[in-house]
C-alpha cells in the first residue's frame, strides 16, 4: 500500500452544507484541505427538501423569539436554551449571506424571498402556523449545497473527493491528524493537522427504512467514539412522518405545509385527533406517533394495513408543480401514481440524529459531560450535538444548523490554529489501519460472515425494536441481536480483494460504526426511563423533568456503552405540557 504525506493547517472531513460552510469562513486563513468519500456535490445536505427556518416576517409578523420557543417546546425542553437563541437570532443573517451567495430562493410577489408553513413553526408561541420556512421549491437543500460548493471553488478551497477518513490522531490530548484512503486507488494518506472538524452527517443507515443516503453511516461520530469520546443524546432519532411507503424516499414536510392532509385507510383526517389546532403542522415525533398508533390500531392502508395517505389532490396542479415539483416527480418514479389526483401511500421513515459528537456552541468537541474542550478538534451538522434540537428537531432547523454552526466551528478552528504551533505526525502513524486493511483482505471470504448480511440483520432489527415505540423489552432484546451481530463482525468477510474502488472494503469499515451508533443508541435507550420527543417508551409513558431534564453521554465500553449525564441548560422559557 502506497502512503503518501500532506501538510495543512486545518482539515475539514465532510463536504456537505456544515462543511463548506466551516471551510468558507476558515479557508482565507490557512492552509486547509476538504476530505470527503463523496463527490462535494453529492452530500446529503443536497437531498434537504423543504425550507431552512428564519424570522424574516417577509410573509407575516415573526421574531426569532417566537421561533426559539418553537425550538425549545419542538425540543420537548432537551434543547440547551442559549444554543437556540443563537440558532433563531442568527438564522436571518444567515439566509441573507446565502441571498448574496447567489442562492436562488422562490420569490414572493414583491420580490422578497418566499415563506412556507413547517411543522411546529407558530407565531406568537403557539397561536397559528407560521411562514417561516425560507424555501427553493422542494430542492432547498440541493440549492444550499450548489451555492456554497460554488462559493469554495471561487476561493480556492481545496478539496480531496472520494477520499474516506479512517483514522484520528490525537497523541497527548492534542490533535496530530487524520488518515484516509484514497477510493480510487487503495492508497493510504497521512494528513499532519492542527485542527480537525467532522462534518460527516448522520447515521441512518442503522435503519432499514430510512430517508437517508447509503453513505450516512456515522462515520465521525464512530472515529471519535472509537477514541474515548462520548455520543450525546443518542437515544433520540427523529423519523419523519412522510417517507415512501417500503422506500422511505422522502416526502418533504412542505406538502403538509402548503396544505397536504394526512389520512387513514377510511379517508380521516386523523392529524385533527392528535394535535387539534395545528393538525398535520405538529411536531415529526407527534406525528409519526400519531400514524404508528392508526397502524397499530388497524387504521393503515392498503393490504397489510401499514401504511397511511398523504393527500395532496387538493392542491391542484399549479401549487404542486411550482411548489413541490422534485418530490412529485419521485412519486411518480418510484410509486407510479399520479399526485395530482390519487393520494400517496407513506409510512414515518428514519430521517435524522438528534445526538451526536456534544460540542459547545463554537463547535468544540467536548470530551466529557464537564464541558473539557478537546484541543483542535471540531463539529457541526447532524455529526454534532451542539445541543439545539433536543429530543425532537423542528423540520428546517438542520439546513440552519449547519449554516450557523458550520460557520461558527469553521471560526474555532481558524482561532485555535493562528494560536498553535505547527506539530508533526510520524510517518508509522497509519501502521495500524494498514494492518487492520490487510487483515480484512487477507481473511477468506464466507457468504455467513459477509458485510451484507451482518448490515441487514442489524437494520432489521433495528427498525423493529427500537423504532418509533420503545420498551424494556425490545431494547433488551435488541442489546442481545447487537451482542450477536458483534461477534458475527469479528469475523467478517470481504469478497472483493481490490485495490481500485473497493466499496465493499469501505463498507465493512462503515458496519463498525453502526454498530457503534446502534450500540450507543440502544443503551441510551434503555437507560432513559421517561418518554421525550423521538423517545417514546411505552413503559415509561409521560415526560419526567423531576428526573430527565438532563443529556446523555455514552462512552464506548467494550461493545456497549458507560452512561453519564449533563444537566440541560434552561433559559427563559420553563417546560410546559406539550400540547398542540
Ligand atoms: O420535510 C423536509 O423537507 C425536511 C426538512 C428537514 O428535515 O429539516
Amino acid at each position: 500500500m502506497k502512503i503518501i504525506k500532506h501538510s495543512f493547517d486545518g482539515v475539514i472531513v465532510g463536504a456537505g452544507g456544515a462543511g463548506l460552510r466551516a471551510a468558507i469562513e476558515a479557508a482565507p486563513h490557512m492552509k486547509l484541505a476538504v476530505i470527503t468519500k463523496l463527490y462535494p456535490t453529492r452530500s446529503h445536505t443536497g437531498a434537504a427538501q423543504g425550507g431552512m427556518s428564519a424570522a424574516l416576517a417577509n410573509v407575516e409578523e415573526d421574531n426569532w423569539n417566537w421561533h426559539a420557543f418553537d425550538t425549545v417546546k419542538g425540543s420537548d425542553y432537551l434543547a440547551d436554551q442559549p444554543a437556540v437563541d443563537i440558532l433563531c437570532k442568527e438564522a436571518i443573517d444567515a439566509v441573507i449571506e446565502l441571498e448574496h451567495w447567489g442562492l436562488p430562493f422562490s420569490r414572493l410577489e414583491n420580490g422578497k424571498i418566499a415563506q412556507r408553513r413547517f411543522g411546529g413553526h407558530t407565531v406568537k408561541e403557539g397561536e397559528a402556523p407560521a411562514f417561516r420556512a425560507c424555501y427553493a421549491a422542494d430542492r432547498t437543500g440541493h440549492m444550499i449545497l450548489q451555492t456554497l460548493y460554488q462559493k469554495c471553488v471561487s476561493m480556492g478551497v481545496e478539496f480531496f473527493d472520494e477520499f474516506q477518513v479512517l483514522d484520528i490522531k490525537i497523541e497527548d490530548g492534542v490533535c496530530k491528524g487524520v488518515i484516509a484512503f484514497e477510493l480510487s486507488t487503495g492508497d493510504i494518506h497521512i494528513f499532519e493537522t492542527r485542527a480537525v472538524t467532522f462534518a460527516t452527517g448522520g447515521f441512518g443507515k442503522i435503519f432499514k427504512v430510512s430517508s437517508n443516503a447509503h453513505s450516512l453511516t456515522g462515520d465521525g461520530p464512530g472515529i471519535l467514539y472509537q477514541k474515548g469520546i462520548p455520543l450525546e443524546d443518542m437515544e433520540f432519532y427523529q423519523f419523519h412522518p412522510t417517507g415512501i411507503y417500503r422506500l422511505g424516499i422522502l416526502l418533504s414536510e412542505a406538502a403538509r405545509g402548503e396544505g397536504g392532509i394526512l389520512r387513514n385507510k377510511d379517508g380521516e383526517r386523523f392529524m385533527e385527533r392528535y394535535a387539534p389546532s395545528i393538525k398535520d403542522l405538529a411536531p415529526r415525533d407527534m406525528v409519526s406517533r400519531a400514524i404508528a398508533t392508526e397502524i397499530s390500531k388497524g387504521n393503515g392502508a392498503g393490504p397489510q394495513n401499514d401504511y397511511v395517505y398523504l393527500d395532496l389532490t387538493h392542491l391542484g396542479a399549479e401549487t404542486i408543480n411550482k411548489k413541490l415539483p422534485d418530490i412529485t416527480d419521485f412519486v411518480r418514479t418510484y410509486v407510479k401514481i399520479e399526485p395530482i389526483n390519487e393520494p400517496i401511500p407513506v409510512q414515518p421513515t428514519a430521517h435524522y440524529a438528534m445526538g451526536g459528537i456534544p460540542t459547545d456552541v463554537n463547535g468544540r468537541v467536548l470530551s466529557d459531560e464537564k464541558n473539557t474542550i478537546l484541543p483542535g478538534v471540531y463539529a457541526a451538522g447532524e455529526a454534532a450535538c451542539v445541543s439545539v434540537h433536543g429530543a425532537n428537531r423542528l423540520g428546517t432547523n438542520s439546513l440552519l444548523d449547519i449554516m450557523v454552526f458550520g460557520k461558527r466551528a469553521g471560526q474555532s478552528m481558524l482561532e485555535y490554529v493562528s494560536k498553535t504551533k505547527a506539530s508533526s505526525i510520524s510517518d508509522s502513524s497509519s501502521d495500524d489501519l494498514v494492518k487492520k486493511i490487510n487483515n480484512l483482505i487477507e481473511k477468506e471470504h464466507t457468504d455467513e460472515f459477509s458485510v451484507g448480511r451482518i448490515r441487514n440483520d442489524l437494520q432489521e432489527s433495528m427498525e423493529k425494536n427500537t423504532k418509533i415505540f420503545r420498551t424494556e423489552e425490545t431494547l433488551s432484546e435488541q442489546t442481545k441481536i447487537l451482542e450477536d451481530l458483534r461477534e458475527r463482525y469479528e469475523n467478517v468477510t470481504i469478497f472483493d480483494k481490490g485495490k481500485v474502488f473497493n466499496t465493499e472494503l469501505m463498507e465493512t469499515i462503515e458496519l463498525d460504526y453502526l454498530l457503534d451508533m446502534s450500540e450507543s443508541t440502544v443503551a441510551s435507550a434503555l437507560a432513559r426511563k421517561e418518554s421525550r420527543g423521538a423517545h417514546s417508551r411505552q413503559d415509561f409513558p409521560e415526560r419526567d423533568d423531576a428526573e430527565w431534564m438532563k443529556h446523555s453521554f455514552a462512552f464506548k465500553n467494550g461493545n456497549s456503552a458507560t452512561l453519564r449525564y449533563k444537566d440541560v441548560e434552561l433559559g427563559k422559557y420553563e417546560p410546559m405540557e406539550r400540547t398542540y
